[in-house]
This record gives C-alpha cells, sequence and structure tokens, in this order.
C-alpha cells in the first residue's frame, strides 16, 4: 500500500505530537512492506509568521495533492488579538473548506485503564465507546452573514444549514451506526431554533432508510448533562458544527484526557486528519504533551484512507497495551494512584512504537 501523507504541524504542542504519530506510522510503514511517503507544510501561527497567511498557497496544493492530511493543531496566544479571519485558527477552517470533508469522526472511548483518571466515577465511564459525528463545514463556522460592527456595537454570525448539508452527515452517521450498536442520537436545539427543527426533519427522513437502527433526539442542554450521567447508553452521536465541538470536548472527561481523542474527518476530496486537541500553549515545548491522541489520528488514517484495518487496530492494541503497562504521560497522572512512572512525549511516543512492532510481527506469524 502506497500512502502520501501531507503533515501540517501547525503550532505550540502540533509539532511535537504529530512527529510521535509520524514515527508510529513510519515504524508500521516498514513492518508491513507500505511505502508512506510524508511531506511537511506550514499552517496557522508558524505560517503567519513565515509567509504572512495561515494557509499558504504551496500548503493548499500539497493538500489537495495528498491521500491524506495529518494536521497536529493550531493557535497560539499571540494572535488572540487577530480578527477571526486572520487568525491561525482561519488557515484550519480554510483547509477544511478546500479539502470538503464535511463528517468529522471524533471516537471517545474510555480506556479502563484510564477510568481512575476521570472526575467521574469508574462505574460510569467503564465502558463507554461513543462516535461523535460532527458536522464540519456547516453552521455558525461558515455562515453568512458574519460581522462585529464597531460603530453600532453589534456583532452577529449566522447558524445555517441545507437540508442536503444535513441529509449526507446524518447517513454517515447511520452508516457507522449499523457497523456499531445500531444506536444514533441527534442533538439539536429544536425547541428554539429553525435550523435545529430543519436538522430534526432531515435525520428523521435519513432514519427512514436505516430501519434497523433506533434514533433518538436530544437537546444539547440536556445531552451535555446526560453524557456526564449514562456516557455508556450512547453509541453514535451526530451534531451540528458548534454542538459537536463542545461535547467532543466535554467527552475528554470520560476517557480521563483530552490528549487522548483523535478525529478523522471524512467525505471530501481528501480526509483531513486531527486529534481534537489544541495547541495548547500551556505545556508547548515543555515534552509534556500526550501523544496518544495523535497516534490514534494516524491509525485512523490508516483505517479510512489506507483500508488497513489489521493495521489501524495494532495501532489502537498498541495503546491499550502501553497504558495497561502502565505508561503515563502527565495529564494522565492527575491520579496514580499505583505510582506509575510519568513519561515525556517522546518517550510514550516509543514505547507505542515498541508494542506496534509486537504486535504487528504477532499478527503476521
Ligand atoms: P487546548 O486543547 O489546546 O488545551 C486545553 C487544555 O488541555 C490545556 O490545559 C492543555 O494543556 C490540555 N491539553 C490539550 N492537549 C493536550 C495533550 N495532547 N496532552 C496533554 N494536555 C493537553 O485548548 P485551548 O487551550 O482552549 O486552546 C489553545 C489554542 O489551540 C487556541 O488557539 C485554540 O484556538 C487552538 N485550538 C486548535 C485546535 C486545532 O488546531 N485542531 C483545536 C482546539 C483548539
Ligand atoms: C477543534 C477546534 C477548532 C474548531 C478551532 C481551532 C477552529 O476547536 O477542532 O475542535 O472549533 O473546530
Ligand atoms: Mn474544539
Amino acid at each position: 500500500m502506497k500512502l502520501k501523507i501531507l503533515v501540517t504541524a501547525g503550532d505550540g504542542i502540533g509539532p511535537e505530537v504529530t512527529n510521535e504519530a509520524v514515527a508510529v506510522l513510519r515504524e508500521v510503514a516498514s513492518l508491513g512492506g507500505h511505502t508512506f511517503e510524508f511531506d511537511a507544510k506550514r499552517i496557522g501561527g508558524v505560517a503567519i509568521v513565515q509567509d504572512g497567511t495561515p494557509l499558504p498557497a504551496d500548503t493548499l496544493a500539497a493538500a489537495l495533492d495528498s491521500d491524506a492530511v495529518l494536521l497536529g493543531a493550531v493557535g497560539g496566544n499571540e494572535f488572540n488579538s487577530l480578527a477571526p479571519d486572520k487568525r491561525p485558527e482561519a488557515g484550519l477552517l480554510q483547509i477544511r473548506a478546500a479539502l470538503g470533508g464535511y463528517a468529522n469522526l471524533r471516537p471517545a472511548f474510555a480506556f479502563k485503564e484510564l477510568t481512575v483518571n476521570s472526575p467521574l466515577r469508574p462505574e460510569i465511564v467503564d465502558g463507554a465507546d461513543i462516535l461523535f459525528v460532527r458536522e464540519l463545514l456547516g453552521g455558525l463556522y461558515f455562515g453568512q452573514p458574519r460581522e462585529w460592527n464597531r460603530d453600532t456595537n453589534e456583532a452577529w454570525n449566522t447558524m445555517r444549514y441545507t437540508k442536503a448539508e444535513v441529509v449526507r452527515v446524518a447517513r454517515i452517521a447511520f452508516q457507522l451506526a449499523t457497523k456499531r450498536r445500531n444506536k444514533v442520537t441527534s442533538v439539536d436545539k429544536a425547541n428554539v431554533l429553525e435550523v435545529s427543527q430543519l436538522w430534526r426533519a432531515a435525520v428523521n427522513e435519513v432514519a427512514t432508510e436505516f430501519p434497523g437502527v433506533t434514533l433518538e433526539h436530544q437537546y444539547v442542554d440536556a445531552m451535555s448533562m446526560h453524557l456526564m450521567n449514562q456516557p455508556r447508553s450512547y453509541d453514535v452521536v451526530v451534531t451540528e458544527n458548534l454542538f459537536g465541538d463542545i461535547l467532543s470536548d466535554e467527552a475528554a472527561v470520560i476517557t480521563g484526557s483530552l490528549g487522548m481523542l483523535p478525529s478523522a474527518t471524512i467525505g471530501g476530496k481528501v480526509n483531513l486528519y486531527e486529534p481534537v486537541h489544541g495547541s495548547a500553549p500551556d505545556i508547548a515545548g515543555k515534552g509534556l504533551a500526550n501523544p496518544l491522541g495523535a497516534i490514534l489520528t494516524g491509525a485512523l488514517i490508516l483505517r479510512h484512507s489506507g483500508g488497513l484495518e489489521a493495521e489501524a487496530a495494532a495501532i489502537e492494541a498498541s495503546v491499550r497495551k502501553v497504558l495497561e503497562q502502565g505508561c503515563r504521560t502527565p495529564d494522565l497522572a492527575r491520579s496514580n494512584p499505583q505510582g506509575f512512572a510519568v513519561l515525556s512525549t517522546t518517550e510514550m511516543g516509543a514505547k507505542v512504537r515498541e508494542t506496534v512492532k509486537t504486535q504487528l510481527l504477532a499478527v503476521s506469524s
């Protein structure tokens, strides 16, 4: 299998965690006789500083010419006073729009070894396995008009969806549910917003194509509570762009750390892969970042862009193994009753690589 992967590491901990993800993918390639070609381009704050724009033309061209894009994270405190369209985050939104993927899959899996790290009780989080399907190209992020009018002291954004945009992402959610536990929870605010009423009607229509899948609707405010009270009762959760952004970070509480969550954006010209977390300026450059979300994102590249299911599963199994062995980055050691050794970003990456090797040699023998 040949895969051309563009790495846009970005800012803060982005380069630290993507380095580890790439190293794991290189290990998989060399063990399995695959050719993964990696190219690197700038995006975000680093591109603003060096190229004067958060998404340089050559980055976008290389992205469109690749089989998959692995993005680290963008953003930094030094850019916080810039207008939204000038910030590092604008580069991320532009590349998402240009690649065209509209279904952002954000699996939140509660590894048993980490339940002690969740502020929720183990009997609540143990066994939770949720797949968020976040609509990524619509809603408030892209709706027009949007403006801050400084003369009148008003500002507005527009939450807009077409039925076709809802139908296509809902279909992906239902298709994925058929491969899981056959349940879809659609999250909206249909008690207040017309756009949510359209959302709900479109999801109901798609549901008729999938008689084997149970559909439930939740309002986003109640959902944010239920997610903490009964995370195990969810399978696939489909929702609009901003609700999905917020709920997926909330799901980090279930997994024990934001640094554990991967994502894959599918449905467009080129799939985009990014951990859910941001550039974490508070810990950047210190070797404290958890690379497991990025490494699990690498597994999603193999699954969704390479069709390499066994290799993707081997990476996921390796993450589980290193957790079983007691490997922890600082974010996973807030509660550390067993006194596990705390590893740096690169040490954790090395442990996963070693384990992937054993896993894949076992599969091939
Ligand atoms: P953040 O996700 O960067 O960090 C939130 C908290 O989680 C911080 O305390 C951080 O240290 C911790 N954290 C995040 N990832 C971690 C990891 N891998 N290991 C250990 N701890 C980790 O969110 P924020 O602080 O709100 O935002 C910082 C910047 O990142 C902002 O500019 C924001 O816009 C940007 N951001 C970018 C992306 C992206 O590029 N995909 C995603 C979210 C936020
Ligand atoms: C995410 C991030 C981005 C989003 C920002 C940085 C634009 O929070 O990927 O979750 O809101 O989509
Ligand atoms: Mn987010």
